[in-house]
């Protein structure tokens, strides 16, 4: 079978969905190599800051790296601004509907709120309210995400700084993809582990 039998959902057999499952995991199988080409891509992404988008990217890995992070933060520092290219108004929503799967849920919440806490940083030069913020106080995961935009964020600007290069953190982005989807244990549900 090359293609299936029908041409409206509804009209489709057994056999039909079962050809499809098997495209479907080889397309998802390929999930990495198309996330990694999108990080390469930040290469030319964003100008005005003194580093490109992928040079923030691999500081703020190369930050969480040697400060002792686990795999599902380096990762998630690495990838944190993948939604620029396609989402640029809600990038932070993007990055975590990537990842979502197969990090931790507390990288997963820094993922998607990284761009609100950020605020406290510059939008008050642009009249926005810098404490946006303050509506997850509540969360358990809200200092993760504070200390994430401190340490690995808004610092990793300097085009002086030694960052490692994609090759060093790529097999770690094969492993984290390599996971079973929505596994449990990895995603490890209401647990707060927090910065290193
Ligand atoms: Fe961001
Ligand atoms: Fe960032």
């Amino acid at each position: 079978m090359q293609a299936v039998s029908f041409t409206q959902m509804k009209d489709g057999t057994r056999e039909d969905y079962q050809f499809l499952a098997k495209h479907e995991q080889s397309h998802m199988d390929g999930t990495v190599d198309r996330v990694l080409e999108v990080l390469a891509s930040l290469d030319g992404s964003f100008s005005g800051y003194q580093v490109s988008r992928l040079g923030h990217s691999l500081i703020s890995a190369t930050m969480a790296h040697r400060d002792g992070a686990d795999i599902d933060w380096v990762v998630t520092a690495l990838l944190h601004d993948i939604g620029d290219q396609l989402a640029p108004c809600n990038h932070d929503e993007l990055a975590a509907a990537v990842l979502r799967p197969y990090v931790r849920e507390e990288c997963a919440w820094v993922l998607r709120w990284h761009g609100t806490f950020q605020k406290i940083y510059y939008i008050h030069h642009l009249g926005g309210d810098p404490d946006e913020r303050e509506e997850f106080r509540a969360s358990p995961y809200f200092q993760a995400c504070v200390d994430f935009c401190e340490r690995w964020d808004q610092s990793a600007f300097d085009p002086n700084y030694n960052f490692e290069p994609i090759a060093f953190f790529e097999p770690m982005v094969r492993e984290v993809f390599a996971r079973r989807p929505w596994d449990r244990d990895v995603l490890r549900p209401g647990e707060v582990i927090g910065l290193p």
